[in-house]
């Protein structure tokens, strides 16, 4: 079929399976020119498919030769009816390393089920005996609690005021204020539940209890901190006190690792075009002046050039550089002083009329096409293409 972008709000319905597979053959390359010394062996990502998760599979299969097994949740292809873009990059990711001689399975599922993480340790303890690494890169806005059975839904609002801010809707590139009203009952342990720390330690309580984790493991989750100007909606908000109790589990997890030598860390990620950011208000106003602002010093990062920087340069280094709560810090060049300074400064001048020029909008607009494999250089959209992808080592 012929596959064209069907945007509706913040989402887009369809996906590009060969631009998807030009993002992912591309990221590949790069890691491919920087290996990781004494990098992982044996890994586990959750959330594999897209974004931070993604990267991190391709950082630890090209980096170091590392075998993945890869936990997601993605709608696969109907006739007519494309996958979703996770689908079309883990098959890609998974021809590319099957032909390169690398163990690359997946599970396509609910990470927060107790019947994923059953298959999964299955899985592990058939394939690899046990993994050395676990990345935790999920990014839902609802969980169905296994014992409970209890479904959560996640807010992204301010704690105790209205926060009024301007935003953007990139796709018409209009830049309007907004107010979001402050979260009230149970938002704040709902978004807790969602995407705080909870699951995260589920998975290795479990695989610790099968004596799955190798010595020395390691296991990461992301984080976000972000400026003062989206405090109130993101980490003064529901959202932070997620990311709080996320840290906060980091430590939680390394305690209960002790006798293997293992460690929990979080790492503050750079903001960035995901599918998760893209709904988050202020955030897409944010990220097309802070991209301006890295671009022009010659410094951006996608999450490919992120993850790759936090396996050579703090997980797998000399030296964490943690802060100090104890975080991985690769968000370090966002929250430069001088890169701050400038987007407060162009934050006060930003109205539709000037953004396109102070911010980088359309920088924004090709990232999130890019998400969902359009606006990839090098693919040919008038082409009829194949929907049925099948991911060859999916379980
Ligand atoms: P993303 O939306 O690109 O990736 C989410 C992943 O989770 C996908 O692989 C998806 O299939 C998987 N997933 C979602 N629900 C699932 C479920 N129930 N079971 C199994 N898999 C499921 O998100 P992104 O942006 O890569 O986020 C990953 C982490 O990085 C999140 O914790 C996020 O807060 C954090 N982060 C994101 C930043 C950003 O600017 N995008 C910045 C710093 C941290
Ligand atoms: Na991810």
């Amino acid at each position: 079929m012929i596959i064209e972008p069907k945007t509706r709000g913040f989402i887009c319905l369809t996906a590009h399976p060969k631009g998807c597979e030009q993002n992912v053959l591309k990221q590949i390359e790069y890691i491919k020119s920087k290996p990781t010394t004494n990098g992982p062996k044996k890994v586990l990502v959750i959330g594999a498919s897209t974004g931070f998760g993604l990267a991190s599979r391709i950082t630890s299969a090209y980096g170091s030769n590392a075998s993945t097994i890869g936990v997601f949740f993605e709608k696969p292809p109907k006739e007519g009816r494309p996958a979703s873009p996770g689908w079309y990059n883990s098959a890609a990711f998974e021809n590319q390393a099957h032909k390169d001689g690398l163990y690359a399975k997946s599970i396509n599922g609910d990470a927060f089920s107790n019947e994923i993480k059953d298959q999964t340790l299955k899985l592990i303890k058939e394939d690899l005996g046990e993994i050395d690494m676990l990345v935790y890169s999920l990014a839902s806005p609802v969980r169905t609690h296994p014992n409970t059975g209890k479904r959560y839904k996640s807010v992204l609002k301010p704690i105790g005021d209205t926060f009024t801010n301007n935003t953007v809707d990139f796709h018409t590139g209009e830049v309007k204020e907004i107010s979001i009203e402050p979260c009230s009952g149970d938002d704040i342990d709902n978004t807790i539940a969602v995407m705080g720390g909870e699951d995260w330690q589920m998975w290795i309580d479990l695989l610790k209890s099968e004596n799955v984790l190798s010595k020395d493991f390691k296991t990461v989750a992301y984080s976000y901190i972000g400026p003062s100007l989206t405090e109130a909606v993101y980490r003064k908000g529901t959202i932070g006190r997620a990311k709080d109790d996320l840290e906060a589990t980091a430590f939680k997890i390394t305690e209960s690792l002790k006798d293997i030598n293992g460690k929990g860390y979080v790492s503050v990620n750079k903001a960035l075009v995901t599918q998760a950011s893209s709904a988050i208000p202020v955030i897409p106003l944010y990220i097309s002046l802070l991209y301006k602002v890295m671009k022009e010093k010659g410094i951006h990062e996608g999450c490919i050039e992120q993850i790759e920087r936090l396996f050579n340069e703090r997980l797998y280094a000399e030296d964490l550089q943690l802060d100090e709560q104890g975080r991985i810090r690769v968000d370090d060049w966002e929250m430069r002083d001088d890169v701050q300074a400038k987007v407060l400064e162009l934050w006060q001048e930003a109205t539709t009329e000037t953004l396109p020029t102070i911010g980088d909008l359309e920088g924004y607009k090709i990232d999130f096409f890019n998400l969902f494999g359009f606006d990839v250089e090098g693919v040919d959209y008038d082409k009829d293409v194949d929907e049925m992808v099948v991911i060859p080592g999916l379980q």
